[in-house]
Parts: structure tokens; C-alpha cells; sequence
């Protein structure tokens, strides 16, 4: 098939790479000259895990960029992977899904092709059918007729995302036609999973239901935990028995610092929003991000009652990023608990074997090293903010400290002496 993909980050890049990977004719229209560049020498802009395997093989070969949308009406298919982020209420910002959808029009007018236009960017259910349609629709004008239209979100997780786009749990397409939906699960063909096909609307549900639900589960171990803690319970060993009933299942219960990244905070926050403009308190989804906001502050408490005042002392942060194997810090955990370290005065060094660039962006003023020994030597204690497997084999690292304070806010390390923020 003839695939154009709207937006090269992370969900575009890696949506592209595996369509061509699986043998499509691909074209990524992203708007940044650079990255198309990069994307047309087989360099991925974006750390991901596999991908730059994947742009070799396929870049300049079936897969292109460009910033550009000349050649968008030679498509089958045209997917929009653009980013929707979060307004200062937290309701999602869609100006880049109206843009995509005025330049996709643009693109198409005059087209005689039959082409399904899907949104795989996370929108507010109601989105394609009230902002994508009417807008295609209006700038086609009579051309409209030849136009399906499907909702297909996606459920990659950053770090593990070619994996999961091509051994996919589930594949769902909500459509305007069963010939738009067909032209869809052509492209997928070649994967092995369910195909499931909902109206437009319960496709874009599907997923902010699934991250939300998936926060919730963090949320909820990360409450257990903290009353486990205050009665000497080890969370992880509670969770263990209570995830292998089959009806929770053992995913998604680690408690610690709770959820970063740029999905779950934004993704719980728009459907908070959502719930209020349609009259609804949503107030489990209120306390997931409640409970998520405090867990932070926990490791510092517990760092004052370990060490007292903090003014002046070094304190080691080991890990930057939102989790392991991503150099991306954005809504990183890390970073409200280096904030408050640095408002009550301490001296920070840091190491991340990843996102030391990008936390230099946030914190230019800290001390960032390039392994544990270094950053870890003279320290008065260390907090561990990201869950790095390397972090489980350190040892010997932790006798430079000054004094032997480790705190956990991930359950990673397997030295002893340890105590969690919430185990
Ligand atoms: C998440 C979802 O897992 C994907 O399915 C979805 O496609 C993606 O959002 C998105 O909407 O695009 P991602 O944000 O990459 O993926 O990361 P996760 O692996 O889900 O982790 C999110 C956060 O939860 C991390 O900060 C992680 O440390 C934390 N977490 C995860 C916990 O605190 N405990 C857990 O048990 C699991």
C-alpha cells in the first residue's frame, strides 16, 4: 500500500519505519526540514530502542520524508501522528490536528483516489468526527465522497515501541465505513492480532481509557504502598500475591515514585477535562493524578528524617529519565523531586546513563556525571529516581559515599541497606 504518516516523532517515526518494515510504500511528512533530513539518511531523531535497525533497512529504499505534502494524494492511506499536548488546564491542545487535517484536505483536493484518512494521534472522543471530517470535507469540497475516515490509536510504549507496534496486543479501528476500516487492516495484514472495530468515538475512548486505567494501577500500588510502609508490609511482596490472580494480572502494580512521561499525566488530565465540560466529577481519575503528585515529596521527607537539614549536603540522584531505556525526561518524576532537593539547599550530582543531555536543558546548574562511582563519590545520600536495569548491579559504587543513606524511589537495586519510598 501508499502510506503517508503526518508528524515524524515519536509515534510517527516509529508508525512509518514499521509500516515500510512490513513491506509498504511510506512517506513521513514532517514539517521539521531537519528531521527529515535525518529520517532520509536512516539516522532516527529520537532514541527507540530498534529503530535505527528498521531506517536502514527501509529509508531511501520505501520510506521517505519530507516538510513538504507534494505526493500525499498518490496515498491509500494517510495516517495523523501528530502531537496533541496539554493546554494550562490540561485539556488537550488539537491545533496540530487542525493543521494536519487543513493541510490533508489541501493536499487532496482535486483527487480522484479513494484514500482513508486515520487518526492515530491521542484525541478527545468526538475529535475526528467534529474537527478532522467537517474540515477534510470542506476544503475537498464535492471530492469528499472519496474519502473514508477511521480513528486507530496506538498503545507503543517509549523505549519498547517498534516491539510493541509489530507483536501488537490488540489492533483497534474505529471507522466512518467498513470500506474505510477494510483499507486499515490491510495495511496490518502481516501482524498477528485481534482486530478490533468500534465506532470513531469508541476508538478514541479505547484509548485514554487504557492509559487511564493503567495510571489507576499505579496509583493504586503506590497507595497500598504507602500504607504497607507505615505498617511494615513489603508492597512488592503484597503485589506479587495479588497479581497473579488472573483477573488483575501482575503488570503495571510496581509502586515507587509514579508515572512520568509524556502520555499518562497529559492523557489522565484530558479525560479529567473531558468528564468536567460533559458535567461529571471524576473523582477516581482526580485522585490518581492526587496520589501521583504527592509520591515525590515522599522521598524527600523520608531523605530529611535519614539526614535532617539537606542545606548543603550532596546529595546523589541516580536516574533522570521518565523510565528506563529513554533519554526522555518530559513529566519525569525526577524532576519535582530535584526541585524541592534544590529549594532547601542541597547539593546535587546525577547520573543517568541516557538523559543527561536533556536534564541539563531543565537543570543547567546541577552536577552531572557520566557513571555512578563519580557521581556517587563524597555523597551524603543517594536517592534512585529511574528504574535502570545497570542500576541493579551496583555495589562497591555506594562505599564512595560519605555516609550510606540510599533511598529508592524505583525497586531496582539488590544491595543492602535500602529503603524504599514506599516498601
Ligand atoms: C504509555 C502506555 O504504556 C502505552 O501503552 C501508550 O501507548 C503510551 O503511554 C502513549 O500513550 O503513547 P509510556 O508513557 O511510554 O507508555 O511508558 P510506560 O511504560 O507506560 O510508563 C509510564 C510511567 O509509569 C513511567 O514513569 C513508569 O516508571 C511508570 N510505571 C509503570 C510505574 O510507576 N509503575 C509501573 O508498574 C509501571
Amino acid at each position: 500500500m501508499n502510506i503517508s504518516v503526518i508528524g515524524g516523532g515519536y509515534v510517527g517515526l516509529v508508525t512509518a519505519s514499521c509500516f515500510a518494515h512490513l513491506g509498504h510504500m511510506v512517506r513521513v511528512i514532517e514539517i521539521d526540514a531537519g528531521k527529515a533530513d535525518l529520517i532520509n539518511q536512516g539516522v532516527p531523531p529520537i532514541y527507540e530502542d530498534g529503530l535505527e535497525e528498521i531506517l536502514k533497512e527501509t529509508s531511501g529504499k520505501n520510506l521517505s520524508a519530507q516538510s513538504h505534502y507534494k505526493g500525499v494524494e498518490d496515498a491509500d492511506l494517510i495516517f495523523i501522528c501528530v502531537g496533541t499536548p496539554s493546554q494550562d488546564d490540561g485539556a488537550a491542545d488539537l491545533s496540530y490536528i487542525v493543521s494536519a487535517s487543513e493541510s490533508i484536505g489541501a493536499a487532496l483536493r482535486g483527487s480522484k483516489k479513494y484514500h482513508v484518512i486515520t487518526v492515530k494521534s491521542t484525541v478527545p472522543p468526538g475529535t475526528t468526527e467534529s474537527i478532522v471530517i467537517p474540515i477534510v470535507q470542506e476544503l475537498l469540497g464535492d471530492g469528499s465522497n472519496g474519502i473514508g475516515f477511521c480513528m486507530n490509536p496506538e498503545f507503543l510504549r517509549e523505549g519498547r515501541a517498534v516491539d510493541d507496534f509489530l507483536h501488537p496486543d490488540r489492533i483497534v479501528i474505529g471507522g466512518s465505513s467498513a470500506e474505510a476500516v477494510r483499507v486499515v487492516q490491510e495495511a496490518y495484514e502481516k501482524l498477528d492480532a485481534p482486530v478490533i472495530t468500534t465506532s470513531l468515538k469508541a476508538a478514541e475512548m479505547i484509548k485514554y481509557t487504557s492509559n487511564a486505567f493503567l495510571a489507576t494501577k499505579i496509583s493504586f500500588s503506590n497507595e497500598i504502598g504507602n500504607i504497607c510502609k507505615k505498617i511494615g508490609i513489603n508492597v512488592y511482596e503484597v503485589m506479587k500475591g495479588v497479581g497473579l490472580d488472573h483477573r488483575i494480572n501482575p503488570h503495571f502494580l510496581n509502586a515507587g515514585l509514579g508515572f512520568g512521561g509524556s502520555c499518562f499525566p497529559k492523557d489522565v488530565m484530558a479525560l479529567i477535562r473531558l468528564a468536567e465540560k460533559n458535567g461529571e466529577d471524576p473523582v477516581l481519575l482526580k485522585s490518581v493524578i492526587d496520589i501521583n503528585e504527592r509520591q515525590p515529596g515522599r522521598i524527600v521527607q523520608i531523605l530529611k528524617e535519614r539526614i535532617g537539614d539537606i542545606r548543603g549536603k550532596k546529595i546523589t540522584v541516580l536516574g533522570l529519565a521518565f523510565k528506563d531505556n529513554t533519554d526522555d525526561v518530559r513529566d519525569s518524576r525526577s524532576i519535582p523531586v530535584i526541585s524541592e532537593l534544590l529549594e532547601h539547599g542541597a547539593v546535587i550530582s546525577a547520573y543517568d546513563p541516557m538523559a543527561l543531555e536533556s536534564m541539563e536543558k531543565i537543570f543547567p546548574g546541577i552536577n552531572y556525571h557520566t557513571n555512578a562511582g563519580d557521581a556517587l563519590t563524597g555523597a551524603d545520600a543517594c536517592l534512585v529516581l529511574t528504574d535502570w536495569p545497570e542500576f541493579s548491579k551496583l555495589n562497591d559504587e555506594f562505599n564512595m559515599m560519605k555516609s550510606r543513606v540510599i533511598i529508592e524511589g524505583r525497586k531496582i537495586l539488590s544491595c543492602s541497606d535500602i529503603e524504599g519510598v514506599c516498601w
